[in-house]
């Protein structure tokens, strides 16, 4: 074991976090637990992974859930095409491997949603196999610890950073090894913003850190400059009949896949005024905004921001009478009291919270 690995592991046993999927042998888990943790931080998925594991206790009881079920509970955490694949891939390993994770990685990798980085977290974490992996937090230490002045985004980078993480392991040890860069990378080796910089004093691999050599910790990793995040406007359209709203489903793939809105679409000006325009272009929905029951006339429910990974939006939601009843298979009557059964995006639910 090189010297690297040593210092890390003792800093581990020390000052590693104690977390609900560590120290469990069920590949299940740890797989469970690393889709979750991606793009999500360690304290948003904490609850989320105990509610799961008891929803879902093992491959099976995921494979035989309702899609609406396996949304429902990922509600919240965000980037629900991970829900989607982990329910696939669920099926798939129900059905194709006797509901056990294949050892296998070409078989693992072939599995929705796990890619490279899942790959080597559940072959390491979970089999006690001496395999790589490589997340943001394990880009950024490596990237200071051997200085990378290449773009860690690039392919380039990639593969030296890839390589870096295959160099440094210790035989038999690779899921504490790699556990343990994610929490030096949570914890000490921490992202250059604002809010937070690099804790060099306290980190255990102080004396072997290039960049802490040459004074660089701050200029790495070399990423590329990010593009401006468009923002976006909305109009959303809440619509009652008799104690029931109408709910529109996303199509299966893409942002939000699968999960129910409030009919919606983007606008150009006032979303007041283009409301009805815009709301029957996307759903062939004529829609009236509400006069009556005690409201005025353009009643506006709300106006909700959220940022999303490559976008902002603001939705103005407003209440609407219906004028033609659309016969479109995405779009359903719902009863106000079952609106928490609809799995929604975080914008919707807030609609849905003003209305229940
Ligand atoms: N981030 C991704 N996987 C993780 C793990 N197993 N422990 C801590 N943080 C993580």
């Amino acid at each position: 074991m090189n010297k690297l690995s040593a210092s890390l592991l003792k800093w581990y046993r020390q000052h590693g976090r104690e977390l609900p999927w560590r120290g469990n042998p069920d590949p299940y888990a740890v797989w469970v637990s690393e889709i979750m943790l991606q793009q999500t931080r360690v304290e948003t998925v904490i609850p989320y992974f105990e509610k799961w594991m008891k929803l879902f206790p093992d491959v099976r009881a995921l494979a035989n859930a309702s899609e609406q079920d396996v949304l429902n509970a990922w509600e919240g955490l965000g980037y629900y095409s991970r829900a989607r694949n982990l329910h696939k891939a669920a099926k798939v390993v129900a059905s194709d491997f006797n509901g056990e994770l294949p050892r296998d990685l070409t078989e693992l990798r072939s599995l929705p949603g796990i890619g490279r980085y899942t790959v080597g977290a559940i072959a390491s974490m979970a089999f006690g196999m001496d395999e790589p992996t490589l997340d943001g937090n394990l880009r950024r230490v490596f990237a200071r610890l051997f200085d990378v002045d290449e773009f860690a985004d690039s392919p380039a980078g990639e593969k030296i950073l890839w390589e870096l993480a295959a160099q440094n392991l210790p035989k038999g040890q690779a899921g504490d090894y790699n556990q343990a860069l994610m929490d030096l990378g949570a914890t000490i080796c921490l992202p250059n913003t604002p809010k937070a910089h690099p804790r060099c004093l306290l980190c255990p691999l102080m004396k072997m850190c290039e960049t802490r050599k040459h004074g660089t910790q701050e200029m790495r990793p070399v990423l590329k400059a990010k593009k401006a995040t468009p923002q976006y406007i909305h109009a959303a359209a809440v619509i009652l009949q008799r104690g029931r709203v109408l709910l529109a489903q996303r199509p299966p793939d893409g942002l939000l896949g699968g999960m129910w809105e409030f009919p919606n679409a983007r606008v150009n000006a006032d979303p007041a005024k283009e409301l009805t325009k815009v709301i029957y272009a996307a759903y062939s929905l004529k829609a009236r905004i509400e006069r009556s029951r005690n409201v005025k006339r353009k009643e506006a429910l709300g106006i909700i921001q959220h940022a999303y990974t490559h976008f902002k939006v603001t939705v103005h939601a407003f209440r609407c009478d219906l004028v033609s009843i659309p016969k479109k298979k995405n779009l359903k009557w719902v009863r106000l009291v079952e609106l928490d059964d609809y799995p929604m995006g975080k914008v919707d639910r807030q609609i849905a919270n003003k209305i229940k």
